[in-house]
């Protein structure tokens, strides 16, 4: 073992023992930080709840390391199977029939008979999942509609006075959350778009059907759930006085932060939360948004973007 496997090995130690005695971990993924706890124990669920301010209807997700556990606790058809094959360990969410409904207890589930699964990438959460040996609910780590945090710093300041450990992993290279998709009766359908573009997914299920129906169940859709606290104005050609601006590509005015100069998707993604909180610092009368094309992930990207400005999704 290398030096930084063993501080590797003994970080997912440290935070496998805090789940089993009930506490929250800031988890690191490569989507977004998270605050952990154990699935099946919902007075550990509720301290997530609570440290959230979350509302008590919108239900975590389960963190596995794998496709077999995934099985173990939902049951997964042959498209489910076929996604998580393409995209574990990844940045996508699927939302099955429950399987074990002990292990991810009705809390996490808000009651609902089906259950979301993912199976992340980065090394540090996968560490932790297999050192704790079963499913670790985690939302992002953010106190509830306010941005997730994509940085260890940020996972602290926001909800680290509820954790019992902290993990750092270095900052989260997608930046934005899972595509949540819902692979129950009927077509496979998109509710959040995130890391894995719809065409990603189409090419291994084919055409995904819209999901509004869904909206009550996948509160994630919610209006504000991502706001920061300057209101939010999109598609701006530049800052208006005492605006704060983030530009998108090489024609946009530089007097602020520009999501990415090259115009790259990916690159606007990761730095999509933390110049929006860097924008929010400085209190300004709103937050000014460039346009951002709306293919691939630009996608999720204007989701969130919508949301923050306070547009129902
Ligand atoms: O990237 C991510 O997914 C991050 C990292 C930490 O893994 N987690 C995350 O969790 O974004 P959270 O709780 O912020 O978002 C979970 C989303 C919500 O939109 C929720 O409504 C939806 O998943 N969801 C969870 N269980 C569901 C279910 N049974 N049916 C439909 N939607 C569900
Ligand atoms: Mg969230």
């Amino acid at each position: 073992m290398t030096a930084t496997d063993q501080d590797q090995d003994q970080s997912a130690q440290r935070a496998a023992k805090t789940l089993r005695a009930g506490g929250l971990v800031i988890l690191p993924t490569e989507t977004v930080y998270g605050l952990a706890a154990d699935a099946a124990d919902p007075k550990a669920v509720a301290r997530i709840y609570e440290a959230k301010g979350r509302p008590s209807f919108n239900p975590l997700i389960a963190h596995v390391p794998d496709l077999a556990a995934a099985e173990r606790l939902a049951r997964f058809d042959d498209r489910a199977r076929r996604l998580a094959e393409a995209f574990w360990p990844g940045p996508l969410t699927i939302v099955a029939p429950i399987a074990d409904p002990a292990a991810v207890c009705d809390l996490a589930r808000a009651g609902l008979d089906t259950v979301a699964v993912r199976a992340p990438a980065h090394p540090l959460s996968q560490a932790v999942l297999r050192a704790f040996g079963g499913p670790v609910v985690a939302p992002s780590a953010n106190r509830s509609g306010r941005p997730s945090p994509t940085t260890y710093a940020d996972a602290v300041a926001e909800t680290g006075f509820a954790a019992g450990a902290a993990l750092d992993g270095g900052p989260c290279a997608v930046g934005l959350e899972s595509t949540v998709v819902a692979v129950l009766d009927g077509p496979v359908r998109l509710l959040r778009p995130g890391g894995v573009t719809r065409s990603q997914l189409d090419a291994v299920v084919g055409p995904l059907a819209e999901a509004e129906v869904d909206a009550k169940r996948s509160p994630g859709r919610l209006t504000l759930h991502y706001a920061p606290d300057a209101p939010v104005r999109l598609e701006a050609a530049g800052p208006a006085p005492g605006e704060a601006f983030l530009g998108f590509g090489p024609s946009c005015p530089d007097d602020g932060l520009n999501l990415s100069p090259k115009g790259d998707l990916a690159e606007a993604a990761a730095n999509l939360f933390t110049y929006l909180r860097k924008a929010d610092r400085s209190s300004p009368k709103a937050i000014a948004i460039a346009p951002i094309p709306a293919e691939g992930l630009g996608e999720a990207i204007n989701d969130r973007l919508r949301r923050a400005a306070g547009f129902v999704g």
